[in-house]
């Protein structure tokens, strides 16, 4: 995986066409409420700039028809951010269509140290569709192609694959943003010190099926938790309540949690539950160990559970977290998965590698004021979780080599 990356090409006086991911979540108001994944792709912007590259940004946000162009999925709002981060640089946004002719227009205008962001990718059919003539006009914006897309890296996207196709011969890289998530990802994982701890959480067992099956001989357990526990625990004949279980995997979790007995890898399921009778802060509470009674479900590990697990998170090495313990975002719910966010503070603070998957896991560590304290906190949801399930992705192979 060892990839050319920006720093090593030449840029001066070049047109770079960099694919980001500003796919940033937006409130009714049109205001940014999370800008990390402009900020985290801020390293390789300021480095074409600085040595007087001129930048084209392409991005998609949101999922547009693809028909026409939509407000609400517009990347004004991105590109005004954008330029709030780089005072002193001209940054300049085309609205509307991104291969139109004002499009055009701009690129050819661009001066060194220079950025233009054009319009959301997803507004053209062809994006999704990874369509060849569209991806030859994005192409003709560009003498060198940048993928500092990594949330996207698992699509096929034009702008993520046909295009770096269409632009053969020319250099094709990495960017800073890309580089950090596959080293953390993908050789963080593989080459992982042990003890190596995973701690698998959120709503659904079909959404991580995936991660359990490559992450199960890697690693030395995987600590589960998050609303998915409970259909392994149903599977095992535990009662849960009314909490939520996929009723049409317990067949695959029973199987599972069978295969995982007396294997490399311990399958860990809480033992305790922080239990509601609806989600909400002022529902009534209540502890359950082991079986949870009628009426009741699931909506944290309970606090034996916490504990276990944050003692085994102390003596890892390595530890990756994907999902939630519990519903953290609605107190008193979200104590085992902040239990679990300090345990992992913890041990990186005592040499161990910790990282975090993208989604509501970054979302969680976030909102505890811990990111700053773990090695790394992914930009990518679906793309995190395709890592640790193993994924390769078309539109990181065809980046030059080294
Ligand atoms: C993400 O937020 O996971 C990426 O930006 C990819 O978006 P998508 O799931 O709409 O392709």
């Amino acid at each position: 995986m060892a990839k050319k990356t920006i720093e090593q090409v030449e840029v001066a006086s070049k047109r770079v066409l960099m694919r980001v991911d500003f796919n940033v979540p937006l409130d009714d108001a049109g205001y940014i409420t999370d800008d990390r994944r402009i900020r985290m792709a801020l390293p390789s912007i300021t480095s074409v700039i600085e040595r007087g590259g001129r930048l084209v940004l392409v991005s998609h946000l949101g999922r547009p028809k693809g028909e026409e162009y939509e407000p609400a999925f517009s990347l004004k709002p991105a590109a005004d951010r954008l330029a709030e981060l780089l005072p002193g640089v001209k940054v300049s946004f085309v609205g509307e269509d991104c291969v139109g002719q004002a499009a055009s227009e701009a690129v050819s205008a661009l001066g060194d140290g220079e950025v233009v962001v054009l319009e959301n990718l997803r507004f053209h059919k062809a994006e999704k569709k990874g369509e060849a003539e569209f991806a030859a006009r994005l192409a003709a914006f560009g003498d060198i192609y940048c993928n500092n897309a990594f949330g996207t890296a698992h699509r096929n996207d034009a702008s993520m694959l046909a295009v770096p196709q269409a632009m053969a011969g020319k250099p094709r890289v990495a960017g800073h943003l890309l580089e950090t998530e596959l080293k953390y990802l993908f050789e963080a994982i593989e080459q992982a010190r042990k003890p190596f701890m995973a701690v698998l959480g959120g709503a659904k067992v079909s959404d991580k099926l995936g991660a359990i099956r490559n992450l199960t001989g890697k690693v030395d357990a995987i600590l589960v938790g998050g609303a998915m526990a409970y259909t392994f625990l149903k599977a095992k004949g535990v009662e849960v309540g009314s909490s939520l279980v996929q009723e049409d995997m317990l067949q695959e979790a029973e199987a599972m949690a069978r295969d995982a007995e007396g294997g490399p890898t311990q399958l860990l399921l809480p033992v305790d539950h922080a239990c509601g009778r609806e989600v909400s802060s002022t529902t009534p509470f209540a502890e359950y160990v082991g079986a949870i009674a009628d009426g009741w479900m699931g909506l944290d590990i309970g606090t034996r559970t916490a504990a276990a697990y944050a003692n085994l998170i102390a003596t890892a090495q390595t530890i990756v977290w994907n999902g939630p313990m519990g519903v953290f975002e609605t107190p008193p719910f979200d104590v085992g998965t902040r239990v679990v966010a300090e345990a992992i503070v913890e041990a990186t603070g005592h040499g161990a590698v910790s990282i975090i998957g993208g989604g509501d896991s970054a979302a969680a560590i976030e909102a505890f004021g811990l990111n700053e304290r773990v090695s790394h906190v992914s930009t990518g949801g679906g793309a995190s979780l395709e890592m640790l399930e193993g994924g390769h992705f078309d539109s990181v192979a065809v980046l030059d080599e080294r």
